[in-house]
């Protein structure tokens, strides 16, 4: 395992942080994060227990306690494993030395502590990955090595004691213990299971049961290793996930032949997707970390499963799926996995029903997708997304009910995938009626006043959360209007439609309110009335915040009354709708910019596009950066309100990955054959970068540009 780590580090394919710093558990948990789209393990020690935030997160699979919110389930952790005396962060006072790593290049985590015993060294190193190509295997290596003769207590097993934010979400358990593997069943209070079985090493014969404990005795400098094979099933795959968890145990080889196989597909997967950046080590390191956060939560083995807002990284933001798979994740997935990309739009037509049912539920035709959509495309989007700091009650929010550019959003995913792939059969199979339904929508939508030949869209909230239930957002508004053309060019053709509603379609389109740019400034005001709130700029803003946990926006919010925005809105227009000319775009980037908090970590990247179209790419460096760095760096916000919403950054992942093309490569396709525009950092001498289209593989070369 330490040559695999030499050589991804020799080839700036590997995360490393050395020494032991006790509160980062939950930066390392997102940092050192294994998945392979089905589960996620948190990068957190083996010996952690939920105070630590450890998990293995499922995808996919919801459960609601009570009348708190819904959550993915993450199951009982099947690759416990402890060394007592020495385990963190209990006897921290011992660790001589502390590494993590992260192997993006064979795709594991690598835990190595040094503990003084008094006498001598002791070792603990941990290999673990959850297995690329069988997506319900996890495994790990352990190996022990002191530099004195000693004895041993170790303590392994599934642990039931889920980290859980709004749970327990296991309501009662089941063990069943068959030779050397036990299966721990976790049953939820409205039927749903999910199985962890592990198979145990030979030192743990003479016990039973899910928890375990062995003696170990350690020959001075004689390495010893013991490994953990586990399997995952969930009631969602299988009627039986007990059985199965057991069979794949059975069935399975053992931990040398997995990893071989895991480091395989890794191998496939980056030669499909491979980045180089020469003349910037970091940014390679950043980019090609994104890379693997996005090829680690890819639903490569489903056919209709999609990508939520924070990965496989834990139960924040409920595990639902946001407008970041479609507006920000699918350029990668087109280029790099376009099945990946297929299924996360399979997701939104199997959602359908979900999104008709919003929309009646709001005395609205047609299809209001959910904000935060989970299983059957119902919202998980709580009325009260944030606590209030200071009186500990929850704060309405309208995301929920106003942020109605989520079904323009998936129109625009569908068109894009439709365009980039020509594969006219998912509009056949589900597509145009997805666009139809999100046209008529917007046609229940739009406000047409009496006096007047402009239509509205009146009280909604666009891409920045911070200004609740506003009127014309430029953004909203240019989405629908794409949403209402678009249907009406592509319905007729699959559906049996009457013509006057495509007549009404193209009437809306072209009523719709424009945000035309100002003929002086060039701004374009991001809502109705926008340019009129006080002008301050966001460090004004921030100094008047009571509380550093204080949310900006809603009612009271310190942003909401002012010009300062959360995250890209009209420079998120300029980038994903063609026809805004270099001019417009100019001086929205001088104007927006420095109003903006990049409170979301969608933001840098939208900027980062828009810099590099106006010429700009020293500015858009920094941008990207932050982007791309996003899960290595940590940090991050953590909480709106007292709410906690770390957890990895998707959508920040995918950003950096367009703005590496269609930004810094200003990559365009010609002809069906790809054309570079550079317009590289100056310390960037050369990129090269695959990419995958119509079945073809092109390595992309600024030198040959
Ligand atoms: C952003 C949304 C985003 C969500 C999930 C929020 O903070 O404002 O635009 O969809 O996070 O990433």
């Amino acid at each position: 395992m330490r040559k695999d780590i030499a050589d991804a580090l020799k080839l700036n394919m590997a995360v490393v942080r050395e020494g032991y710093e006790k509160q980062a558990f939950a930066d390392n948990g997102n940092r050192f994060l294994t998945g392979n789209g089905y589960m996620g393990i948190r990068g957190t020690l083996t010996e952690a227990r939920k105070a630590d935030m450890p998990c293995v997160n499922l995808a996919g699979i919801h459960h609601r306690k009570g009348n708190e919110w819904m959550e993915p389930l993450n199951a009982p952790n099947p690759l416990y494993f402890a060394l007592e005396g020495y385990s963190l962060p209990e006897n921290a006072d011992k660790v001589v030395s502390h590494t993590l790593s992260l192997d993006m290049l064979h795709g594991f985590f690598l835990r190595e502590t040094v503990f003084d015993t008094g006498i001598g060294h002791l070792t603990l190193r941990v290999q673990r990955f959850c297995h690329m190509q069988d997506v319900h295997l996890l495994a790990a290596r352990i190996w022990l090595c002191s530099d004195t003769e000693m004895d041993l207590k170790v303590h392994m097993g599934i642990d039931r004691d889920v980290w859980d934010i709004h749970g327990p979400h296991f309501s009662a358990f089941e063990t069943e213990d068959s030779g050397e593997c036990t299966v721990l069943l976790g049953l939820t209070d409205d039927g749903q299971q999910v199985a962890s079985a592990l198979h145990f090493p030979p030192v743990c014969a003479a016990s039973s049961g899910e928890m375990r404990s062995a003696a170990v005795h350690l020959f001075a400098k004689e390495a010893y290793t013991l490994d953990l094979v586990s399997s995952v099933f969930t009631s969602k795959d299988t009627p039986l996930p007990s059985q199965s968890a057991l069979d794949a145990l059975n069935t399975c080889p053992a931990f040398d032949a997995l990893l071989t196989s895991h480091k395989a597909l890794w191998a496939s997967l980056w030669e499909k997707t491979q980045v180089e950046i020469s003349g910037d080590k970091d940014a390679e390191l950043a980019m090609r970390n994104a890379i693997y956060h996005l090829l680690s939560i890819a639903p490569r083995h489903a056919s209709d499963l999609s990508v939520a807002a924070r990965g496989l990284s834990g139960q924040t933001y409920k595990g639902a799926i946001f407008w970041d798979t479609e507006m920000f994740m699918l350029d990668f997935y087109l280029a790099c996995l376009p099945e990946v990309a297929r299924s996360c739009l399979n997701y939104r037509i199997q959602s359908l029903p979900g999104a008709l049912e919003k929309a009646k539920a709001y005395g609205l035709e047609g299809a209001f997708y959910a904000w935060e959509s989970v299983e059957g495309g119902k919202d998980a989007c709580s009325d009260y997304n944030v606590t209030d700091v200071f009186t500990g009650r929850p704060m309405r929010t309208f995301f929920r009910d106003k942020q109605v550019h989520i079904t323009a959003d998936i129109v625009y995913g569908l068109r894009k995938y439709v365009a980039w792939t020509g594969d006219t059969g998912m509009l056949a199979q589900g597509g145009a009626r997805v666009v139809y339904e999100a046209a008529r929508f917007y046609l229940s939508l739009i406000t047409r006043r009496l006096l007047s030949d402009t239509y509205d869209l009146l009280d909604v909230i666009g891409p920045d959360e911070y200004h609740e239930r506003v009127n014309n957002n430029a953004y909203t508004n240019e989405m629908a209007r794409m949403t209402l053309s678009y249907a009406a060019d592509i319905c007729p053709k699959y559906l049996d439609i009457p013509e006057e509603e495509i007549r009404l379609f193209r009437e809306a389109a072209s009523h719709l309110k424009v945000q035309a740019p100002d003929p002086e400034t060039g701004v374009i005001a991001q809502f109705d009335g926008y340019l009129a709130l006080e002008d301050v700029s966001v460090e004004t803003v921030r100094s008047r915040l009571l509380d550093p946990k204080e949310y900006w926006g809603g009612a009271y919010g310190v942003a909401s009354h002012t010009q300062v925005i959360k995250q890209a809105d009209v420079i998120a227009l300029l980038e994903v709708l063609p026809g805004y000319d270099r001019g417009i775009k100019e001086k929205n980037y001088d104007y927006y910019e420095k109003r903006t908090e990049h409170g979301s970590s969608l933001s840098a990247c939208m900027y980062a596009l828009c810099a590099c179209d106006i010429g700009r790419p020293e500015a858009a460096y920094p941008l990207f950066m932050k982007s791309a760095q996003a899960d290595i760096a940590g940090g991050g916000k953590q909480w709106a309100g007292l709410v906690y919403i770390g957890g990895t950054h998707p959508a920040a992942a995918g950003g950096a990955y367009m703005v590496l093309t269609r930004g810094f490569l200003g990559l365009t396709w010609e002809n069906g054959e790809p054309q570079l525009h550079p317009r590289l950092p100056a310390a960037w001498e050369r990129v090269r970068l695959k990419v995958q289209r119509d079945g073809k593989t092109y390595m992309l070369d600024t030198e040959e540009a």
